[in-house]
């Protein structure tokens, strides 16, 4: 398969869909580049599959336009679109061969023979399964069925390629090698891609930009850093990745009050006053022992837990006032470290935690 593809531009103006009294996505306005990789992620039912299924032309939408490249496909057939689609479950044709399920789209779309069989084994090829083409879709672990059906995404060089949670069914080992065999052809194949998933580090690894949503609504989109460290909302700082929100009784200039009594000091640009205010604090950002000294924001804590996770040590610590706080810390070699009943000075710079309005 040589060459690359250009990259469909995707545009989603005022897309919504309801069943019945159901609202199964709200209006959403989005756009995704030529050549982004795109990830949505959030809980199950926030709509996400229904967004991608209005994009590969299965769900009709209740209202909107999706434009492809600036022009809208609402009403065209599925396989009129260019677009290729990867399940979680595979959906492999389990009569066909290996090279039979690849080539599916290419005699679908009227190519000639000769050229189906030269495009299928560079397809396979791309996926280093070359030399699987006669065998059936039983005869292959889950890893394997998940390139095939990559594989036949592929064969026909889509300027979209739509994948709704392609991994979900593989353990973590395999799926984070097939991240990056994801990752490297959508490299060589130019395409733009539009992945869902619930994992949020799958998101973050994978994407250029992800959209979070919830109960049909787009509520943050940005690269998977800047969401993570300036997140819009609660819902969002706690879906992606680890956060403390603590609840402001009341900021002023510098200073802030939580509801479980800490008396803080806040940096000014954050200071805002909202219906309910809250204090986002990463983990990472938690500061302990000589480290915590002097930061701004320091206390004596007791460590309830420390739970050592490959390469960091998470702490639950109680403040003073009962409030508990999770902290970590990258677990090297000689550094400190806290068990559980010991106490430790915990801290953060003011300018290290946000201030969220809602
Ligand atoms: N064909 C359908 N008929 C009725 N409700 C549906 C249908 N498809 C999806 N829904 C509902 O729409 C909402 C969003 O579903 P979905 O897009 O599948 O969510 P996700 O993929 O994020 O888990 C859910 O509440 C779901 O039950
Ligand atoms: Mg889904």
């Amino acid at each position: 398969m040589s060459g690359a593809t250009e990259g469909a531009s995707l545009r989603y103006v005022a897309v919504a869909k309801r069943y019945g009294p159901l609202t199964a996505l709200h209006p959403v306005d989005l756009s995704i580049a030529s050549g982004e990789f795109f990830a949505m992620i959030g809980p199950s039912g926030s709509g996400k599959t229904t967004l991608l299924g209005i994009t590969a032309g299965f769900v009709t939408p209740s209202q909107g336009q999706v434009l492809v490249n600036g022009r809208d496909i609402v009403g065209e057939p599925p396989h009129r679109r260019a677009v290729g689609m990867v399940f979680q479950n595979y959906s492999l044709f389990p009569h066909m061969t290996v090279a039979e399920n690849v080539g599916f789209p290419l005699r679908m779309r009227r190519v000639k023979r000769a050229e189906i069989a030269a495009r299928v084994q560079a397809a396979l090829a791309m996926v280093r399964m070359g030399q699987m083409g006669d065998r059936l879709p039983a005869q292959l672990s889950g890893g394997q069925q998940q390139r095939v059906a990559l594989a036949r995404a592929a064969v026909y060089r889509p300027a979209l390629l739509l994948m709704d949670e392609p991994l979900g069914a593989l353990d973590k080992n395999l799926r984070e090698e097939m991240q990056d065999e994801i990752r490297r052809l959508q490299r060589e194949l130019g395409a733009t891609v539009v992945y869902v998933t619930h994992d949020q580090q799958e998101a973050a690894t994978l994407a250029d930009r992800v959209a979070i949503l919830r109960n049909g609504r787009v509520e943050q989109v940005g690269p998977p850093h800047e969401i993570y460290e300036m997140p819009a909302n609660r819902f969002v700082a706690s879906f992606l990745g680890e956060a403390n929100l603590l609840p402001l009784e009341a900021t002023q200039g510098e200073r802030a009050r939580t509801a479980g009594g800490l008396e803080l000091a806040v940096a000014t640009s954050d200071a805002a006053s909202g219906p309910e205010p809250t204090l986002c604090l990463r983990p990472e950002n938690v500061r302990l022992g000589e480290a915590a000294a002097g930061l701004g924001n320091a206390w004596t804590a007791t460590v309830l837990e420390a739970v050592h996770i490959a390469g960091s040590i998470r702490y639950r610590l109680q403040l003073p006032g009962g409030t508990v706080l999770l902290a970590r810390a990258p677990a090297r070699i000689g550094d400190p470290v806290w068990q559980a009943g010991a106490t430790v000075v915990a801290g953060w710079r003011p300018a290290d935690a946000v201030i969220l309005l809602a």
